[in-house]
């Protein structure tokens, strides 16, 4: 999986072969339209206002592709929401060269708000990633047997191995598998100052899932990671409970956990009544909502339970933030307990 993704000149991502949306391999909530990104930027701007509206404020995302949810995020921000944007500034980790140029290009207009630290820094405000955690590489270890990739004559095939068993990793146990997943959350949590990491994905909660990987190209589940290597992707599962727990032991506190269709609906509840008082006008009319057909369609898909309103899960931890009365507005109909522990 690191080799087929991150390869240098021949991986999926790092040679900038992947292309997201309906001429691409798949879809992602930030490709589905603009929509996304204005309710996390209504989010994002109520999580400002929590922090006391600091004026030195840090949207850092990772996984961010072409920059397309950033510069969602920062239009929006720039046209509705004028006292965060000032407060804002946006930072993109991005290790690739060629996804870091596309960047550049997509948010040229945003000058010096947008930055291309080489690694994360401290910085006090939000961590945001979508689909990033399904795309680190895992090893695909299931009741004690690992799969390995062997050769058959000049074709890759999988090898099994057993782990043997151990007072510390039982048989099933998954701990180790997500390794990537769980150095990536210990650095977040390292250069958190003060704020919250909100990661969106699709997973399992629980302890007990066969952990696997799915290959997928041009809207199509290809059979085996050893077709089309390089041209297709490669995902797997996110193990929740497993992030969440490695978080709380670096300090973080799970803020709330619930699916997509909750989160979002949420958010859409509660917008146009943060700080301003009016519901925003134009476009999204009178009702909270914007009313033109695109965004009608956008929201569909973004909450319909069989499109990606139940695929994905919103996981969000805070540091340095004290338990207010109230949970984050995503999470005010959240399915799932877990809001403070
Ligand atoms: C499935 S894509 C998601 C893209 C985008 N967030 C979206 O929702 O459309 C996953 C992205 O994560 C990136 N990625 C993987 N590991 C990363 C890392 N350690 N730091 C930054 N980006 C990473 C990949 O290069 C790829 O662009």
């Amino acid at each position: 999986m690191q080799q087929v993704l991150y390869h240098p000149e021949h991986g999926y991502y790092s040679s900038g072969r992947c292309v997201i949306g309906r001429k691409g391999d798949y879809f992602t909530n930030v490709s589905v339209g603009p929509l996304f990104g204005q309710l996390l930027a209504s989010q994002f701007s109520e999580i400002w206002e929590r922090l006391g509206k600091t004026n030195d404020f840090v949207i850092v995302e990772q996984g961010a592709h072409d920059g397309q949810f950033a510069l969602d995020v920062l239009e929006f921000a720039q046209k509705r929401l004028p006292e965060f944007f000032d407060a804002l500034r946006y930072r993109i980790i991005e290790p690739f060269p060629i996804l870091e140029q596309q960047q550049r290009r997509k948010l040229e207009a945003f000058g010096d708000k947008v930055k291309w630290p080489d690694s994360l820094e401290p910085f006090t405000g939000i961590h945001f990633s979508n689909e990033l955690l399904d795309a680190m590489p895992v090893r695909l270890i299931n009741n004690g047997t690992e799969k390995l990739v062997g050769l058959d004559g000049d074709k890759f095939i999988f090898v099994e191995r057993s782990q043997g068993r151990t007072a510390s990793q039982p048989s099933g146990d998954n701990s180790a598998s997500n390794q990537d997943a769980l150095d990536w959350i210990d650095a977040v949590a390292a250069s958190l100052q003060r704020g919250y990491v909100i990661a969106i994905d699709y997973g399992f909660l629980d302890e007990e899932f066969e952990r696997n990987v799915q290959v997928r190209a041009r809207h199509q589940n290809l059979d085996s990671p050893f077709e089309q290597i390089g041209y297709a992707d490669i995902t797997t599962f996110v193990h929740w409970g497993s992030i969440a727990e490695r978080a709380q032991a670096n300090g973080l506190r799970v803020a709330g956990f619930t699916d997509q269709h909750h989160f979002l609906t949420g958010i859409i509840s509660k917008l146009g009544r943060g700080a301003s008082p009016e519901p925003p006008a134009d476009d999204w009319g009178q009702s909270s909502l914007p009313n033109s057909r695109k965004a009608k369609r956008e929201l569909q898909t973004l909450l319909h339970p069989e499109m990606l309103g139940r695929a994905f899960q919103v996981l969000a931890l805070a540091k340095n933030v004290e338990v207010e009365p109230t949970p984050l507005a995503g999470f005010k109909f959240a399915r799932h307990p877990g809001q403070s522990s």
